[in-house]
């Protein structure tokens, strides 16, 4: 299976910062955002990953990641021109893809607890489809939402004003190859972007999008009380502790 990782976008709720500096690039913990990401995928057994971003800040990704050695991971670089929307991004990693290989997205804004490693090996073993992670939220109308039906996700509604139900549909996807024509068919929203969401109805139309619901913690680190909320839960994953804290010889002053 193959690893896209979507870095783009504007980080518009991340002004000021994102002005100067990709969204994805910002601390949290240890380690830029992006990091995480690509932990996810490698612990899950997913060493060909994508990583797909816009122009600014590219060199300090290829600084920090470089061939993605270091990480465990082989990473490749697509440059998304114009911040068109998730389902924009993602059609660049089609010839990353090869014909009937499955794939596992990540939104590079997305931090979460839960191992993807179980629920890849699952859908390897799935013959097509596509499969999202849910995620029980207080206010889902920032989010994609979820009708739910036997078992299936009967369609998704990008930030309804009147949720129908109080979950989330995170930024974690798993598809099959084919999600690459459907991405062909679908036209940019009222906001002028094309959604990933559309891309995930036209699963759901044809009964083909299940789901997962993530049982630990998860945040959309795309503002900034959850860019903090993600930097207290992953200083513990870093390891920062008082010791940090302390020179030891030969450190810079
Ligand atoms: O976080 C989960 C939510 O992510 C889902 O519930 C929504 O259905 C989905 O549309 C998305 O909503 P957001 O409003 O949070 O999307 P945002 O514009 O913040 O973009 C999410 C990620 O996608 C971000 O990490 C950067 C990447 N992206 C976004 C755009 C618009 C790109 O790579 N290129 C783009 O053009």
């Amino acid at each position: 299976m193959k690893g896209v990782i979507l870095a783009g976008g504007t980080g518009t709720r991340l002004r000021p910062l994102t002005k100067m500096i990709n969204k994805h690039l910002l601390p949290v913990g240890k380690y830029p955002m992006i990091y995480y990401g690509i932990e996810k995928l490698r612990a899950a057994g997913i060493t060909d990953v994508l990583l797909i971003t816009g122009k600014h800040s590219v060199s300090l990704y290829t600084e920090f990641l470089g061939s993605g050695k270091e990480w465990g991971v082989n990473i490749s670089y697509k440059i998304q021109e114009e911040a068109g929307g998730i389902a924009d991004a993602l059609e660049l990693a089609q010839n990353f893809v090869h014909p009937g290989e499955k794939l596992l997205v990540l939104l590079g804004d997305n931090l979460f607890e839960d191992s993807l490693a179980g629920y890849v090996k699952q859908f390897e073993d799935q013959s097509e489809g596509a499969k999202v992670f849910l995620k029980e939220v207080e206010d889902a109308r920032r989010y994609g939402v979820p009708v739910m039906e036997g078992g299936l996700i009967k369609r998704i509604e990008e930030k309804p004003e009147h949720p129908q139900s109080s979950y989330c549909v995170t930024g974690i996807y798993l598809y099959d190859s084919t999600v690459f024509d459907l991405i062909k068919t679908v036209e940019p929203s009222a906001r002028g972007e094309m959604e990933i969401t559309d891309v995930n109805n036209l699963y759901a139309m044809q009964g083909k999008l299940s789901y997962h619901l993530l049982t630990g913690w998860w945040i959309d680190a795309g503002t900034f009380p959850s860019w903090f909320e993600a930097f207290d839960k992953l200083r513990e994953y870093s390891h920062i502790d008082s010791a940090d804290a302390k020179p030891s010889a030969g450190d810079d002053k």
